[in-house]
């Protein structure tokens, strides 16, 4: 894991976009993990304003989202499909058949998490998975207690998600409980993993997912185990981390390091 601390959030976003940018560069028919959540909309924003100054183009590109909720149509307010279209895709080049975003309205759930699965790997995997973090360490609807192993499945969530998303609803009734969501396994296959944070309720969750064990617990935890992770937080996400200073070291000392 390498953890780039960065002053203020607009930081923390943009330096996030610049390596998605560096990889669709030299891979233009790259295949993008995407997120949901306020963590990333700073990040694609600045993919957006790259797009549209012609220094990004995303025609070859295939992206797979990490979750949706269950039961949400795919044009409600607050469904994933929703925010991805009125946030990302509706403002870059991306042909809607190389789309895909879990369906939380399916009839049979078991035979689409499997064709979801199967979808990405006929894409060729993932090459770079953009994710956030829950108060709860949770990446995407891995919940505390999923398996390190879990692969794309119907999770219920945690009392704790609830209550964070239902700012975003009207009444915390509304939000759905259930969620069709990638698993930890799914997403350890991803060649890169962008972990963003920013803000202070991210703190505790930051410093577990990175200093403490791997446990099912945190979910986040797991990303330790893989072998290319970079963490781009913001000062308040990063406060409780205590190698903090080794970490602005390495970042200080990257450049005249030798190529890798
Ligand atoms: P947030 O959600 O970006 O809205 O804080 C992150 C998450 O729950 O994964």
């Amino acid at each position: 894991m390498e953890v780039a601390i960065l002053r203020t959030v607009e930081e923390m976003s943009r330096a996030a976009a610049r390596e998605v940018a560096h990889v669709l560069n030299a891979k233009p028919n790259a295949v993008l993990g995407m997120a949901t959540g306020s963590t990333p909309l700073g990040l694609y924003q600045e993919l957006v304003r790259l797009h549209k100054r012609g220094e990004l183009d995303f025609s070859h590109v295939t992206t797979f989202n990490l979750d949706e909720y269950v039961g949400l149509p795919i044009n409600h307010p607050q469904s994933y499909h929703q925010f991805m279209h009125e946030n990302f895709f509706r403002h870059v080049n991306i042909p809607p058949q190389n789309i895909h975003i879990p369906s939380g309205t399916t009839t049979n759930y078991a035979a689409f998490c499997a064709w979801y699965e199967d979808r990405i790997r006929q894409a060729g995997g993932i090459d770079v998975q953009i994710l956030g973090i829950g108060s709860d360490g949770h990446i995407a609807f891995n919940e505390p207690g999923s398996s390190l192993n879990s692969r794309t499945r119907l999770k219920t969530l945690a009392r704790q998600t609830i209550d964070d998303n239902a700012r975003f609803f009207e009444r915390r009734e509304d939000v759905p409980i259930y969620a069709i969501t990638m698993g930890v396994g799914t997403i350890l296959e991803a060649r890169k993993i962008l972990l963003l944070a920013n803000g202070p309720k991210k703190a505790d969750a930051i410093a577990a997912a990175v200093e403490g064990p791997v446990t099912a617990m945190i979910t986040a935890s797991a990303l330790q185990m893989h072998p290319y992770t970079r963490v781009y937080v913001d000062e308040a996400a990063a406060s409780k981390l205590k190698m903090r200073e080794y970490y602005d070291w390495i970042q200080e000392k990257k450049p005249g390091a030798p190529p890798a």
